[in-house]
């Protein structure tokens, strides 16, 4: 582990992987839409509530297990579904499901992934699966079949992308998709040899160019082929009646992420969901919506507690996923560090990364005195300040 002592916080991983990975990968990871309001805004938010500790608890050991579905996650944390995450970490989708099956805390594999749905169910059963579905029945129908196929038990399907965002910062860092040879590509490429060697020419050598293997039920585009434009079209008609209907028939657990308005929760709830994701997208999406934790309080008096909420966006410290339980979350997803942690170490790296949040959360149990996540709430916060930027 003395390679990864350097490592002190999740924080720490963003300026080895931008040191490690070639500029327009570091910037498709890190880059959020338009001026990055929301992006901002998801961690400054946090700034907004303080802790009221409690003293003098007689407390020797705490829990942050959490219960979700019937089973017990060995933290309050998860690994939000990131895209293409095989381009910045060799393969990055297996390397963070690995991680997160052996800690016994949640994982999410996107569709937008370049290793085959299939393998990562067949690796690391109990990992999440995200879907983005078109507006169209059959192809809807014959994803499910697949999913089911693979054996995932919980279907996250995202809806805050109907069409795609303003990436104009991905454009600026030189990053496309299908990703354009070019002599600039190349030469960022050239400067980056550990990227170069041990991520891009390993996965040519051993898996192939790679492809976007389950954004479709058949195998979809190479990451480079002019066809790899994803396929959004009919996303944008794409409504509750496709929830109601995929609701009928998927029979795992069924998860929608990407909702900030407390009706959508409540239709949600209503139609059979399981469980909803508040979540701006790390901000990646409509610049300027609403941080999570804005609405947090308000879906869950309309839900009620025993309904699950998650959050995602923002959230690196244990003091901030603390904050969130406290405010009514069941469970936080934290996306880009376990992305730059899979980049700048692999497995070990997520590990770390891991385990440097479980004992943030630990610790702060403990100063915090309050003995279990399951026993946060509303009397552990004061809200200091209102406004953030927004
Ligand atoms: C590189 C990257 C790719 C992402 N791809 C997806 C995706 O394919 N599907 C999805 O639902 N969300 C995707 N997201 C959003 C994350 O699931 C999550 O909402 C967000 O990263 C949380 O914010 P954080 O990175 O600040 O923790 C992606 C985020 C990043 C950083």
């Amino acid at each position: 582990m003395s390679r990864l002592g350097r490592f002190l916080a999740l924080g720490d991983f963003e300026a080895a992987a931008k040191r490690h990975l070639p500029r327009p990968v570091f910037g498709y990871v890190s880059g959020a839409s338009e001026e990055g309001r929301s992006f901002h805004s998801n961690r400054t938010i946090l700034n907004e509530y303080g802790f009221v500790t409690r003293v003098l608890r007689d407390m020797p050991t705490r829990s942050q297990q959490v219960e979700l579905f019937g089973k017990t996650y060995a933290s309050a944390f998860g690994i939000a579904p990131m895209g293409i995450n095989a381009l910045s970490a060799y393969r990055g989708d297996l390397v963070l499901a690995r991680a997160a099956m052996e800690a016994g805390i949640v994982s999410v594999m996107s569709s937008a992934s370049l290793i085959a749905l299939e393998e990562v169910g067949r690796q690391c059963p109990g990992t999440w699966f995200q879907a983005y579905l078109p507006a169209e029945d059959a192809r809807i129908d014959a994803m499910l079949d697949r999913i089911e196929g693979a054996g995932f038990e919980v279907l996250m399907i995202t809806v805050d992308v109907p069409v795609p965002a303003n990436r104009e910062n991905n454009v600026r860092a030189g990053f496309t998709a299908p990703l354009r040879p070019s002599a600039r590509l190349a030469w960022q490429g050239l400067s980056r040899p550990r990227w170069l060697w041990g991520t891009f020419l390993r996965t040519l050598l051993f898996h192939g160019v790679p492809h976007f293997e389950n954004t479709h039920p058949v195998r979809g585009a190479s990451l480079i082929s002019s066809k790899a434009v994803r396929d959004l079209a009919s996303r944008e008609r794409f409504s509750w009646s496709h929830i109601d209907r995929i609701r009928q028939r998927w029979r795992g657990r069924l998860v929608i992420k990407g909702v900030l308005h407390v009706d959508d929760a409540l239709q949600a709830q209503a139609l059979g969901v399981d469980a909803v994701i508040l979540s701006n997208h790390g901000g990646r999406q409509l610049d300027g919506a609403v941080p999570a934790l804005a609405v947090l309080e308000q879906v869950v008096a309309a839900v009620g507690s025993q309904y699950p909420i998650l959050v995602d966006g923002g959230f690196r410290r244990g003091t901030d996923i603390l904050k969130a339980l406290s405010l009514g979350a069941r469970m936080v997803l934290v996306g880009r560090p376990f992305n730059y942690a899979a980049a700048v170490a692999g497995e070990d790296g997520v590990r770390h990364a891991i385990s440097l949040l479980k004992a943030e959360i630990d610790r702060d149990l403990a100063l915090l005195g309050v003995a279990s996540c399951a026993a946060l709430g509303p009397q552990n916060l004061v809200r200091m300040s209102q406004g953030h930027e927004n």
